[in-house]
């Protein structure tokens, strides 16, 4: 298991791109996250590959259904073998504990974690769907929930880090995307830290995908990031 925390978004259409990627980086250096797109393309096959190479996957399929149903998928992506897997804190504290609730008894389980509010989500989109709140207070909120419910942490930007560990305690995880090394674009992301900064307001994981995949030297790009914070 590496000490990384850096986790490199394989957001690609395909089975053969994402072990093409995969391969030019390392399990020492990082995790991997498959998506909805790639896993819908690839199945569970991609993710035992991803394993032979001595990857540790975030599956990223933010559930969200009735409990049963979600309880059930959770415990599917465990017996994947999976190290993270997450689900919608919207769902609410019963889907989430079910959620929970399904990996009792498993010799090793993956990290279960919530999506508390999508950032796409601005607050006129928010009150369209009947939340009147501030988005950063749903956050909390729902950060809040998330733990109470037996979460072993949340997905959030990195700029909700301090506020959350302030709120939550040394031991809740904190996963942010939205990071971009100080030289590298920013793509679609709109408010971003970089590694170090996230690190420093007590992000535990970063999901980091263009910066690395898009790079001409993937690997180099890692481990450039690796170099700044040091570890
Ligand atoms: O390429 P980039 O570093 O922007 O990729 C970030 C990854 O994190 C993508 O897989 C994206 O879907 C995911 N993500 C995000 N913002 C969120 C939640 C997930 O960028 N709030």
């Amino acid at each position: 298991m590496t000490r990384s925390p850096i986790i490199v978004a394989l957001d690609y259409p395909d089975h053969a791109s994402a072990i093409g990627m995969a391969r030019r980086l390392s399990p020492e250096l990082c995790r991997v996250k498959v998506g909805k797109e790639l896993f819908t393309a690839a199945g569970p096959s991609l993710l035992e590959q991803l394993a032979g190479l001595g990857y540790e996957v975030f599956l990223d399929l933010k559930f969200h259904d009735i409990p049963n149903t979600v309880a059930g998928a959770v415990r599917a992506a465990a017996n994947l073998g999976v190290w993270m897997v997450n689900v919608h804190a919207s769902g609410g504290e019963r889907m989430m504990a079910a959620a929970r609730d399904s990996l009792t008894g498993l010799s090793s389980r993956p990290l279960l974690i919530a999506v508390t509010v999508l950032t796409s989500m601005a607050a006129a989109d928010l009150a369209q769907v009947g939340v009147g709140l501030d988005p950063k207070l749903q956050v909390v909120r729902l950060a809040r929930l998330s733990r109470d419910a037996g979460m072993d942490g949340v997905v959030c930007s990195a700029h909700e880090c301090q506020m959350l560990r302030a709120e939550l305690g040394d031991d809740f995880v904190l996963v942010t995307p939205g990071i971009r090394p100080a030289d590298a674009s920013t793509d679609d992301q709109r408010r971003v830290l970089t590694p170090a900064e996230a690190m420093a307001s007590g992000s535990n994981y970063l999901v980091i995908g263009r910066p690395i995949t898009r790079s001409d030297e993937p690997a180099a790009a890692l481990a450039a990031i690796i170099t700044q914070l040091r570890l």
